[in-house]
């Protein structure tokens, strides 16, 4: 807040910078603020949680004037520009509406919404207020997939036939995400396979019909015969791709990662990539490293930085509304295929 003994220089130092609201400080809420607090651009301002122990925690470590249990309190504030979402995944999509209906910019963790119509709401929202919306899909941001990106559309694969990336790991297994799973993640097709079918769809375009079959039973929460352990979906593109994305957090190995490039494979009528390696056809198809340099763990100051940086330069943000918008309608339209067992249309916007 401005405040009536602040310097000259404070006060354009602060009304240069973007206020943050962050809603969910869970383990990814909290490496958020790490990131916005390093970051001159932004200011935090007010954080919430239903956890009041996580709450009163963060509240104590930081700086923030206020702290909350209720996002609907915290959209409200007249002294934030912006909120940032990292709460479980069935509040992503209330919680965005919310905030741009109280004329927020908004930040939001992937994946954007866990019903089709929800995806449709968010992108009219945005759309019809102008305010921004970046999704987080912090894989954009990382130079090696960023660098596939610039090779496929450079031409260098020719034209990509199949491809197929998965999110398979063992986080049933490790006792530390086990809850988070439970309480946060839900289903790994929707949360997880969400970051790698939207590799698939900024490097190949728009899907247009989704298959998907999938499996129950591995993981023992209550009524674990309701949970879809694994999903694996095959997409037919509009470009003509087929695309097979499976994920599940059951399985006693990991294939996610980057370690292990989340197991992306492009097959393309000149090039083929499979996780960090190419084969030419030109220099007789044999398999190369990538020249792609690959960094650990996510590059979420970039997404901070990128995130500011639209709201201050009011230009588009890099995965927007329609983008993470588009990749959470592909996922559920897997969803809806699953559990109706048929094929279904893909209305993308
Ligand atoms: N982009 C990435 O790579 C990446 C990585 C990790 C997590 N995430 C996303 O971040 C989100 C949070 O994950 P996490 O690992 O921090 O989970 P977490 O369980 O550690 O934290 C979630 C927090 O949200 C709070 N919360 C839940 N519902 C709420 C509500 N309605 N209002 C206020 N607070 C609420 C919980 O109390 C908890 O503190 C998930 O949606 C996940 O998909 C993304």
């Amino acid at each position: 807040m401005i405040q009536a003994d602040m310097s000259f220089r404070e006060m354009m130092n602060y009304m240069g910078q973007v206020r943050i609201g962050i809603v969910g400080v869970g383990s990814n809420g909290r490496a958020f603020i790490d990131c916005y607090q390093k970051n001159e651009k932004a200011r935090l301002v007010a954080v919430c949680d239903t956890d009041e122990g996580r709450l009163q925690a963060v509240a104590n470590e930081t700086s923030v004037q206020r702290a909350t249990t209720d996002f609907n309190e915290l959209v409200t504030y007249p002294d934030i520009d912006a909120v940032s979402v990292h709460t479980a995944d069935a509040f992503h999509a209330p919680i965005t509406i919310a905030a741009l209906r109280h004329g927020k910019h908004v930040f939001v963790e992937k994946p954007l919404a866990t019903k089709l119509e929800d995806c449709y709401d968010i992108i009219d929202v945005s759309d019809s207020t102008g305010l921004k919306v970046q999704v987080g899909l912090v894989l954009r941001f990382d130079p090696f997939f960023r660098g596939i990106k610039q090779m496929v559309e450079a031409g260098e694969l020719g034209q990509v036939f199949y491809a197929e990336a998965d999110y398979i790991c063992n986080y049933l297994f490790q006792q530390d995400i086990r809850e988070a799973i439970r309480s946060t993640y839900d289903i790994a097709f929707v949360n997880a396979g969400t970051h790698v079918f939207d590799l698939l769809r900024w490097y190949l375009g728009e899907p247009v019909e989704v298959q998907a079959y999938g499996n129950r039973g591995m993981s023992n929460w209550p009524q674990p015969e309701l949970k879809d352990d694994l999903v694996c979906a095959i997409y037919k593109f509009a470009s003509g791709a087929v695309v097979k994305v499976a994920a599940t957090w059951a399985a006693t190995c990991q294939l996610a990662g980057m370690e292990m490039c989340y197991n992306l494979s492009l097959f393309g009528s000149k090039a083929s990539i499979v996780r960090d390696r190419i084969a030419r056809v030109e220099t007789g198809g044999e398999f190369e490293p990538l020249p792609l340099g690959r960094i650990s763990g996510h590059p979420c100051d970039g997404e901070v930085d990128a995130f500011l940086d639209a709201i201050i330069e009011d230009k588009q943000p890099v995965v927007d509304a329609r983008e993470g918008g588009n990749t959470s309608i592909g996922i559920l339209a897997a969803m809806e295929a699953l559990h109706q067992g048929k094929p279904v249309n893909i209305k993308t916007r």
